[in-house]
């Protein structure tokens, strides 16, 4: 048995604490009579209503997605390109990536059909650590990338602390790898890192993400995460780096 507000929040279609709005605003129906109690349980066979729609409440599975560059992150895309659940056609559950990778940017994406966890990963506040690796059009400076260490100036703010480490150069082709650590996840933000020093990121790739890595891994390819691995990253969210030491 589970709370009502859980099993609606996990179908995806809301957050823990809308969903509880709703049952209070009573636009939910178990078995077909409102329930407007926060305190109600229900079973795997009650059936659930949301505003007269009835919920779906599918196994949770949870994958580790390595994607390739030139694919959106979404489930669908108007203009027919390549979408991530593109991979993850032959699996029944209705999944769905967790945040986003630039189409140009590879790495390693979360997949789900558990909207609860994807909406506690996604939350502002949640600050977990992303590695990525960046190849870059020039060669930063030490001091340039202790810029991008102590935070820069972007248009929507400065950026939270982050780490960066020069990984190779080449002088003659006047190139570099330069592997960034940020905890935050704004929309293009190491590329705009990058620029705000005056570099262009010519490829990128997330390595990590918190405690799960790409290693071993070739792009397009996924694995189903542990259930420790989802339990760690749950620990993550909800408690930050401390969660993971309980
Ligand atoms: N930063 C970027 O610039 N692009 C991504 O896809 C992810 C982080």
């Amino acid at each position: 048995m589970e709370r009502l507000q859980k099993v609606i929040a996990q179908a995806g279609i809301t957050s823990r604490r809308k969903a509880e709005q709703l049952i209070i605003e009573a636009k939910v129906k178990v078995n077909g009579e409102l329930v407007t109690e926060l305190g109600t349980k229900v079973s795997p066979s009650d059936k659930i209503e949301v505003e007269g729609i009835p919920i779906e409440r599918e196994e949770k599975v949870y994958y580790l997605f390595y994607k390739p560059r030139g694919v959106i992150s979404a489930v669908d895309d108007d203009k027919g390109r390549k979408v991530v659940t593109d991979y993850f056609q032959e699996i029944a559950e209705r999944v769905y990536p967790v945040g986003r990778l630039d189409y140009d940017t590879s790495g390693l994406l979360l997949v789900t059909n558990d909207g609860e966890f994807a909406n506690l990963l996604m939350h502002p506040s949640f600050e977990i650590k992303k590695t990525y690796v960046a190849k870059i059009a020039g060669i930063p400076s030490k001091q340039e990338l202790r810029k991008l260490e102590q935070g820069i100036k972007l248009e929507d703010g400065m950026t939270a602390p982050a780490s960066a480490k020069m990984l190779s150069l080449d002088k003659r082709k006047q190139k570099s790898i330069v592997e960034l650590t940020i905890h935050e996840g704004r929309n293009r933000q190491v590329r705009r890192m990058f620029e705000a020093i005056g570099y262009k990121v010519q490829k990128l790739r997330r390595e990590s993400f918190g405690t799960l890595k790409l290693k071993g891994m070739n792009a397009g390819e996924k694995r189903e995460l542990t259930p420790h691995e989802v339990k760690q990253l749950r620990a993550l969210a909800q408690n930050g780096e401390k969660g993971l030491r309980q």
